[in-house]
């Protein structure tokens, strides 16, 4: 039996020690939002926060994380810091097929949460794990620095509460407010 928090609960699974930790967050804990890619610790479609710091749970044995704590994409759903990130990822239009965005969110995360206004080197350096089949890097990086900004000015909040409930597995809906017309944006409209 392996205990851990998880997205903020005390969770226990009883499954093999060598497990990936993927496989346990998406197959037993049916909670889907982290995705996979390559399976080999190369692409960062599986990150997942491990006490904090971005890690590949593809590669990571289950039995790892015994007495840590483990957050996924839904479980930072109601932080500041991805509120931000996820606001600006939809200003910026980031996801394009969106299979690869909730690794590079919680890469990012963790980036902001250690530095809070990185340079482009720094961004570079810390998304370079993060592989996107779709080329948003560019766009990633704009929306990195738009959040850091916005954590930096605290009255910037205009528009963060209308994202706060999209959800973080379902890029189609961020999508589809990031393509809308501004003015229906700016309505809450999608
Ligand atoms: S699926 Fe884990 S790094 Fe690619
Ligand atoms: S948005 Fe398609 S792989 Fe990154």
């Amino acid at each position: 039996m392996i205990t851990f928090m998880f997205n903020g609960e005390r969770q226990q699974l009883d499954v093999a020690a060598d497990m990936p930790l993927l496989w346990a967050i998406r197959d037993h804990l049916k909670v889907n939002g982290t995705k996979f890619g390559c399976g080999k610790g190369l692409c960062g479609a599986c990150t997942v926060h491990l006490d904090g710091a971005p890690t590949r749970s593809c590669v990571l044995p289950v039995a790892a994380v015994a007495g840590r704590a483990v957050t996924t994409i839904e479980g930072a759903e109601h932080d500041p810091v991805m509120t931000a990130l996820r606001r600006a990822w939809i200003e910026y239009g980031v996801p394009q097929c969106g299979y690869c965005q909730s690794g590079q969110l919680m890469s990012a995360a963790a980036l902001l949460n250690g530095n809070s206004r990185p340079s482009d080197e720094d961004i570079d350096s810390a998304m370079s794990g993060n592989i996107c089949r779709c080329g948003t890097y560019s766009r990633i990086r704009k929306a990195i620095h738009r959040a850091a900004a916005t954590l930096a000015s605290p009255g910037d909040t205009a528009g963060i509460e209308q994202y706060a409930g999209a959800g973080f597995g379902n890029f189609v809906e961020l999508k589809a407010v990031a393509v809308a017309p501004a003015g229906a944006r700016e309505e809450g409209q999608s």
